[in-house]
């Protein structure tokens, strides 16, 4: 299998510096057998839960020169839901979330893109909400040596009135070998016209539940183009 033979090529090649994987976009130490052993798993753990094998009925949402988006309801058929939450997994422990349930599974929805190479490159996870609270833009910091840096370790402040909302985003994802492509704003798009048969959901409807400095960077831009 391709995927073993691209295994063996990284490990043999010996680099002293942080590598990182050309087929699953792990940046690790090829010195350290540890980080190794652990790239490995991943590498392993990912080619897997990306790999879509194609269903009979599949409800496509959206249609692309460089993929497609399928929507998966809570009455789908078994092997539907399961690939949903195999993904939902890998996302998850992407995102340090440790046994994670979701809210309300029976109205929950999945959105996959997949490739043309029929990889599961990014995934949304779309929830009915009433109300969400509005995140406040922070006052800009002028000593602090980088935003990114800053970014990563404070905390968002929140308005305290509730306002009213209709689809939450709890989790969404794109492959990291295929972020900036747009797959994130696709998807969303996806979303707001196929999460309520019959209605558009406008940005100001829609929002994010704990976004990451990743997330709230794309949710920023994508609400307010
Ligand atoms: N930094 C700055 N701006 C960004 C970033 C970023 N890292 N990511 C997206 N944007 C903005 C840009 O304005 C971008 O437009 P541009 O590329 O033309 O400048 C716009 O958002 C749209 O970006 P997309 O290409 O559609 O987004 P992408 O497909 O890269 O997916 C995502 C974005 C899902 C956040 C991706 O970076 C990711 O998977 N990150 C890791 C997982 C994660 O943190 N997910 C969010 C968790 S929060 C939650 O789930 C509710
Ligand atoms: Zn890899």
């Amino acid at each position: 299998k391709a995927c073993e033979d691209q295994l063996i090529i990284d490990a043999g090649q010996k680099h002293f510096g942080p590598v990182s994987c050309s087929t699953c976009g792990m940046i690790y130490s090829a010195a350290s057998l540890e980080d190794e052993a652990q790239h490995v798993q991943y590498h392993q753990r990912l080619l897997e839960g990306i790999r879509y094998v194609g269903w009979k009925k599949e409800r496509v949402v959206a249609e692309f020169w460089d993929g497609k988006i399928l929507m998966i309801s809570p009455d789908d058929p078994k092997y539907a839901l399961k690939k949903a939450e195999e993904v939902r997994e890998l996302v998850d422990t992407e995102l340090g979330f440790q046994q994670s349930t979701l809210t309300c599974p029976k109205k929950t929805k999945s959105y996959l893109f997949v490739s043309n190479e029929k990889k599961i490159v990014g995934c949304v996870i779309a929830e009915p909400i009433k109300q969400a609270y509005r995140v406040l833009a922070e006052p800009s910091s002028p000593g602090s040596e980088s935003r990114d840096a800053s970014d990563r370790h404070r905390a968002w402040r929140c308005s305290t009135a509730p306002e009213s909302a209709v689809c939450g985003i709890s989790r969404i994802w794109v492959f990291a070998l295929t972020r900036r492509k747009g797959i994130g704003r696709r998807l969303v798009d996806a979303v707001r016209a196929s999460f309520i048969y019959g209605s558009y959901i406008s940005t100001e409807e829609i929002a994010f539940s704990d976004p990451t400095p990743d997330g709230k960077r794309f949710a920023s831009s994508y609400c307010h183009v």
